[in-house]
């Protein structure tokens, strides 16, 4: 061989041994990084639509889990998304591995507004500071002492009298509810209630009832795939989002009222705290109290802190309705414990383990927000020997703990017991994650948990639920499940005891 030819042939021998190298590096690597949950095969463009059921996303979510097992990958659309659904697996990422799944996945129609800013829909650099002043401003207003009791007492009270106010009349239950709720976070937020007729407040609760009302939607869960496109077109997204900017523009007017009657030293509100800590940090440019935060946590917090609370008690009727014999024995705990001289106080939840059994017990079956909020993975991560890359969706399933057999005996029916001992006293349950778990779980929970036992026993303290139709035409089945999980409209009637 002439010499020229042997140099090119020992070039080429070369390249193979460098490609070959690079090969096993490459394989290495991959190894290293490991295998993405198993999970259907994707379709372009629609990944696995066609294997969802868009009206029923959480339990078509869950109802995959026992094909490819409670880890694997779906495709939202074009989002890769690894779904967990079970407690255990639930538990393993979010809670032992609390870190690495603390950043916020997509939102579709939230995001639209919110892009990235707020204390909720927000990642987890940017949550860390918001979520640690919100929880200490929540204390600051009374939340889990003596405060934010009495203003919940002294909501009830309006909200009694206003139901008293039917006369036992048949009512849709839901506008009661709404407002006396979403006046407990008001005055957390703004320092004040609202008059119930009041026009603007009624209008920032038909907005709130509709943008959840859309997300709970077959269209406002498609939207969650496809938002990019479906931006373009028109459809009940868009009012949705007009709702969202309606309740931004409310929220930007609040904040630029308080900014001018702000006074140093005695903040009256959540959004007078934000402000006064603005001040406190204007020199440092990466301060995450800017006035943009100031408006969309304000409106994270109000929101959250109005409809789920709301939805959950407005379930929680029609549960006792479709149960008299669970309100039956609701009423004689109450009688036996408070009597009917005095209100209601949280100190009674103590001795009164059936009311406390009911309300987590409305709050499994009712599975308010069934896939909890989409979370992202903040760093390489592996979960049960498979790898989650930094910046993978994660979808909690969170009715897979809730309606978990294997910690339920009966996960389909509505039954105190199982919150109950043989004793009768009440039993917690590692399953129960109505609020999820972790890094960016609920943090509103101690404040929706003293209103869920106190609007409950003072309503009851007061009136018997009766239906104006036959039990067995009652139906409990949610009427649409998406993002959050709604009861079917229905009518009652308080009659006073
Ligand atoms: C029955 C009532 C409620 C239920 C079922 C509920 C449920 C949830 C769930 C499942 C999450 C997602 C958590 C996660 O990603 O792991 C969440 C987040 C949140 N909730 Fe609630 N919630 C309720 C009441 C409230 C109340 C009263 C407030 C008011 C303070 C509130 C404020 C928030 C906020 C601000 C977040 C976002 C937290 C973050 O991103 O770090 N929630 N809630």
């Amino acid at each position: 061989m002439e010499l020229p030819g042997l140099a090119a042939a020992a070039l080429a021998v070369a390249c193979l041994l460098l490609l070959l190298l690079l090969a096993l590096a490459l394989g290495r690597r991959a190894r290293g990084r490991g295998r993405l949950p198993p999970g259907p095969r994707p379709l372009p463009l629609l990944g696995n639509l066609l294997q969802l059921d868009l009206a029923n996303m959480g339990k078509s979510l869950w109802k995959l889990g026992a094909e490819y097992g409670p880890i694997y990958t779906v495709h939202l659309g074009p989002r890769r998304v690894v779904v967990l659904c079970d407690y255990g697996a639930i538990r393993e990422a979010l809670v032992e591995q609390a870190e690495s799944f603390a950043d916020r996945g997509e939102e579709a129609i939230y995001d639209r507004l919110f892009q990235g800013y707020g204390c909720a829909f927000c990642p987890w650099e940017r949550a860390k500071p918001l979520r640690r002043f919100a929880i200490s401003t929540l204390r600051d207003f009374g939340v889990g002492k003596r405060g934010i009791e009495e203003r919940i007492l002294e909501e009830a009270r309006f909200l009694v009298e206003v139901l008293a106010d039917t006369r036992g009349r048949a009512v849709d239950p839901a506008p009661y509810l709404n407002r006396a709720v979403s006046n407990v976070i008001s005055s957390v937020v703004f320092g004040s209630r609202f008059d119930y007729g009041d026009a603007e407040f009624l209008s920032l609760l038909h907005m709130m009832t509709e943008v959840f009302r859309f997300t709970s939607t077959s269209w406002g869960q498609l939207y969650e795939m496809f938002s990019g496109i479906m931006n373009l077109l028109p459809g009940p997204h868009q009012a949705a989002f007009k709702h969202l900017q309606g309740l931004e523009a409310f929220m930007e007017r609040k904040v630029r009222e308080k900014e001018k009657t702000l006074v140093p030293g005695a903040p009256r509100d959540l959004i007078d705290s934000f402000l006064l800590k603005r001040e406190q940090e204007k020199g440092d440019p990466g301060s995450e109290f800017t006035r943009r935060n100031a408006v969309l946590s304000a409106l994270n917090v109000f929101f959250a802190g109005t409809e789920t609370v709301s939805t959950t008690l407005r379930y929680g009727l029609l549960l006792l309705l479709a149960h008299p014999q669970v309100e039956a024995r609701l009423h004689a705990e109450i009688d036996r414990e408070i009597g009917r001289q005095r209100g209601p106080r949280l100190d009674d939840r103590r001795r009164m383990p059936y009311t406390d059994a009911v309300v987590h017990e409305i709050q499994r079956f009712a599975d308010v927000i069934p896939m909890g909020l989409t979370r992202r993975a903040t760093r390489d991560t592996r979960l049960r020997g498979y790898a989650v890359p930094k910046g993978t969706e994660v979808i909690a399933v969170l009715s897979s703990a809730l309606k978990d057999p294997q910690h339920f005996a009966r996960p389909d029916v509505f039954d105190p017991g199982h919150f109950l001992d043989e004793s009768g006293s009440f039993r917690k349950n590692e399953a129960f994650l109505p609020f999820s778990a972790g890094k960016r779980n609920c943090f509103g929970e101690m404040l929706a948990r003293t209103e869920l036992f106190l609007f409950l026993t003072c309503i009851l303290q007061r009136f018997s639920c009766h239906s104006p139709v036959a039990r067995e035409h009652l139906s409990v089945a949610p009427a649409l499940v998406g993002f959050s999980s709604l009861p079917p409209a229905y009518r009652i009637c308080f009659v006073p005891r």
